[in-house]
């Protein structure tokens, strides 16, 4: 494989819910080993890109590559088994199951049945569901359903991990712990697309990102110089 190559791409992608036109010619590009954020406002399209990467949105136009393959048109079953993984927006765990078999859940695309090391690496990143492994998930507190969704998504093993808004609800300590645990998974070999409406902590441990504004990529690059942009400080990180 070319080492080049991006770990998944938009090409000129364009996506519609009837006949409203949501993505507009998007390109993003996400390398292995990257933590890339989706920012933008209520209704940009940010949920959008994530089910059009699992093939829940299929565009009308332009491509979805993931590790050089095509996978626009690919179930979704397919797609998450050749290794991205979703935590979805509003975390949606399975809340009649408890905790572990929550975790088990999230091992159903491996083909092996040598899942204890993820669940014994899921409970050394989140030691609070290793207390809770026998509570059923929908009594868990809302922080604590974050992490199930994240750590149910690790169980896959996935290249690319996809998140939407893993803030949302979280109190700012809880936020800061979430984002922490992100960034030691990226650093276990996980790349990591995410959306964010918390543009400040999304950025501080982003390498790249883009901001999309009613469907539209408007800015990218590097999390750094997106702190720095006047349109980015104005719309969402609550300069003037
Ligand atoms: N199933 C649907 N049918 C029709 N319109 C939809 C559907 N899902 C989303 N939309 C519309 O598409 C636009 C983009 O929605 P999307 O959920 O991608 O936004 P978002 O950026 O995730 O917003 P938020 O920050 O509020 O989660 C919105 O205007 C939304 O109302
Ligand atoms: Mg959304």
């Amino acid at each position: 494989m070319d080492e080049k190559q991006p770990l998944l791409e938009f090409r000129d992608v364009d996506t519609y819910y009837g006949s409203l036109h949501i993505l507009k010619d998007v390109n993003y590009s996400v390398d292995a080993g990257e933590i890339v954020a989706l920012l933008g406002s209520n209704g940009a399209g940010k949920t959008t890109t994530m089910k059009t990467i699992l093939g829940l949105v299929r565009p009308r136009d332009g491509r979805v590559i993931f590790e050089g393959k095509e996978i626009n048109g690919l179930p979704t079953r397919q797609i998450v088994e050749m290794g991205i993984a979703p935590v979805p927006e509003g975390r949606r765990v399975f809340p009649k199951l408890t905790v572990l078999d929550n975790l088990k859940m999230g091992a159903w695309t491996r083909k092996d049945r040598d899942i204890q090391k993820d669940v014994d690496r899921v409970y050394t990143l989140f030691p609070r569901l290793a207390e809770r492994k026998n509570q059923l998930a929908g009594t868990m507190s809302g922080g604590e359903q974050q992490m199930l969704a994240i750590g149910r998504a690790l169980m896959a093993r996935p290249r690319l991990m996809i998140m939407d808004e893993p803030s949302m609800g979280l109190s700012p300590i809880l936020t800061e712990r979430v984002f922490d645990t992100i960034v030691e998974i990226n650093k276990q070999g996980t790349t990591i697309f995410m959306v964010e409406q918390n543009a400040y902590m999304a950025l501080e441990i982003a390498s790249r990102a883009y901001v999309l504004q009613t469907g539209e990529v408007v800015l990218s690059g590097t999390a750094q110089s997106l702190m720095e942009s006047d349109l980015v400080r104005r719309a969402y990180l609550g300069g003037s």
